[in-house]
């Protein structure tokens, strides 16, 4: 297939575009930098072993976007594009508002003047809320969002849904992300963002690194084994593969469906230090501060929808994550 993807040169998004050139597919790439850099085009493709055709701008533009459908045939659409931090959200909701949700609208709008009715779209596990038990399942009810973010991927969801439900030819798929961390294994690729980082393993990462004094980790007084709290951490490389199986899915299965993508796996911060202190020989300075408002104690997937029906199963352990987080990290630059 010809694969539009929007936010192609992003964390999660370049990952995946190696792993479409890897299945055959070929790529267009629209990203307008904001949170990535040029250079990932040419990572992409050393490692995809094919060109692909890169696109810098905006989501927002139509004219643009109208362009692209009239340059080519485009056969489906993976779309990443967005701005994606919480508390930048709760400061900025009209950007948040303007950009995920204005940009998503726009974008379907060019998909069905070009005659494109496929796209796989990056939701996220946030959508469940903190009402919902863990593990999360596809079939329970949305949450309440705790953030101007969180709202975008609820009400790009319910989009996409009145969609399917008005033009019953469109073939949809919502993939909810648990959280997803590490890098290519090659240690060529891996997240560069252009803002300051707010998850954790990217934060442990620069505590490692030297670049902060310690790693504050948000609360030890949870109801949780060790106190601290629990997410689905799920390798890059394993969510990318997601997308290559819930496009062929999409592309072959008329309406709306949702999957989400974890390792149906729970660790907690702790766990998480220990894996990655395990995996590269460092120690990471830590100290317990106060729980930072918004948390829930436990988040992770019911896989069982995403097996059966993708096939998909994760293969990476934390410690591959920690280890190829840290290659990206170091690799050439000692
Ligand atoms: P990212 O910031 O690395 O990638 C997003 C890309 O979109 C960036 O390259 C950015 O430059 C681009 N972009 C932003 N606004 C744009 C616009 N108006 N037009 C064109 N391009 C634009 O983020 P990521 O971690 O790769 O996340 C990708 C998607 O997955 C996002 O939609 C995000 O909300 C979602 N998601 C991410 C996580 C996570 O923890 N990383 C979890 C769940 C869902
Ligand atoms: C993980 C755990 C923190 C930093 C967020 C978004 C979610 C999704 C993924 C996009 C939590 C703890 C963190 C630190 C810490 N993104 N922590 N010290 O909050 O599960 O999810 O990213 O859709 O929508 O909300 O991920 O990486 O921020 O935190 O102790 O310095 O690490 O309290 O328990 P989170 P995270």
């Amino acid at each position: 297939m010809n694969v539009l993807v929007t936010g192609g040169t992003g964390y999660i998004g370049s990952h995946t575009c190696v792993a479409l050139l890897q299945a055959g597919h070929t790529v267009v790439i629209l990203d307008n930098l904001f949170n990535s850099k040029r250079e990932a085009v040419g990572r992409i493709e050393a490692l995809g072993g094919k060109p692909v055709r890169f696109v810098q701008g905006d989501m927002r533009d139509s004219a643009l976007l109208g362009e692209i459908f009239a340059a080519q045939t485009i056969d489906a659409v993976i779309h990443f594009a967005g701005l994606k931090a919480v508390g930048e959200s709760c400061a900025e909701p009209l950007e948040y508002y303007g950009t995920n949700i204005g940009g998503t609208v726009t974008l379907l709008e060019a998909m069905r003047a070009g005659g494109c009715k496929t796209i796989v779209f990056s939701s996220s596990a946030t959508v469940y809320g903190g009402q919902n038990p863990s593990p999360f399942r596809e079939d329970m009810p949305i949450g309440q969002a705790t953030c101007p973010y969180g709202s975008t991927k609820i009400y790009i969801e319910q989009i996409l849904r009145d969609l399917s439900a008005a033009e019953p030819d469109w073939h949809i798929s919502l993939l909810r992300y648990f959280n997803p961390a590490g890098a290519h294994a090659s240690g060529l690729l891996g997240e560069d963002p252009n803002d300051i980082p707010n998850n954790l393993m990217p934060l442990i990462s620069e505590a490692a690194l030297g670049k902060r004094s310690e790693l504050v980790i948000f609360g030890s007084d949870y109801d949780t084994p060790d106190g601290t709290c629990i997410r689905d951490y799920i390798h890059v490389l394993d969510l990318a593969d997601g997308h290559i199986k819930a496009l062929a899915r999409a592309a072959a299965t008329q309406g709306c469906e949702t999957f989400n993508l974890g390792t149906g796996k729970g660790l907690s911060v702790l766990e998480l230090v220990h894996a990655f202190e395990a995996a590269t020989g460092v120690k990471i300075p830590c100290r317990i501060g106060p729980r930072r408002p918004g948390d829930i104690a436990r988040c992770y997937a019911d896989t069982t929808k995403a097996e059966q029906t993708l096939h998909f199963v994760c293969t990476r352990s934390a410690e591959d994550m920690c280890a190829d987080q840290w290659r990206w990290l170091t690799a050439g630059k000692e």
